[in-house]
């Protein structure tokens, strides 16, 4: 696994994840990759967290991108969905590396393209726990012309401890920091 692999608009998803590789977020339907699995469920157990926080979307096949893509565009319409899915192909919810997750609000029903993420109470204590266990806020507000994407407060990525840390402490998302590295 590559756990750097950049996949956006110029750069569809190559890899050749299989489903052995993956595991389910916290007990749920959702899977990750399975280290990252591991990774998030330590970390809403450090954040006791696990029943407040839930896993809303994470590996992806290509057929359920399309199927997510087809669905918005319909519904949505063209501005919005290029701003909050990725074109089929092109989702790294397909490497198993990315994760959306919502605040449980008990009877309101999740938004499954844009899950209410809020920036305090336990979502801002995740978002502050979340490199010390290899996640990155994937979408940040004021890149959106880097990554080619909306803000996404519920969408976190899985790059691996050190690289989580260079990331957030120089405040780069994925495009800057390889291009950086390079
Ligand atoms: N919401 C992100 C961009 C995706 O569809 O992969
Ligand atoms: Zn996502």
């Amino acid at each position: 696994m590559n756990i750097l692999q950049l996949v956006n608009a110029e750069n569809p998803y190559r890899g050749a994840l299989t489903l052995a590789e993956l595991a389910p977020v916290c007990g749920s339907a959702v899977c990750l990759w399975g280290p990252a699995a591991a990774a998030l469920h330590a970390l809403l157990a450090e954040l006791d967290a696990a029943g407040r926080i839930m896993p809303v979307s994470g590996w992806r096949s290509a057929a359920e991108q399309q199927a997510l893509w087809d669905g918005s565009m319909a519904e949505n319409g063209p501005a919005f969905t290029q701003s909050y899915v990725a074109r089929p192909g092109c989702s790294e919810h397909q490497t198993g590396l990315a994760i959306d997750l919502a605040l449980r609000r008990d009877g309101v029903p999740v938004d499954l393209i844009r899950p209410d993420f809020p920036a305090d109470g336990v979502c801002g204590a995740f978002r502050r726990c979340a490199a010390a266990y290899g996640f990155v806020l994937r979408y940040p507000a004021g890149k959106e012309d880097v990554t080619g994407i909306a803000h996404e407060p519920w969408h976190f990525r899985y790059v691996g401890a050190p690289h989580a840390a260079r990331m957030a402490a120089a405040g780069l998302c994925l495009e800057e920091y390889l291009h950086a590295a390079r």
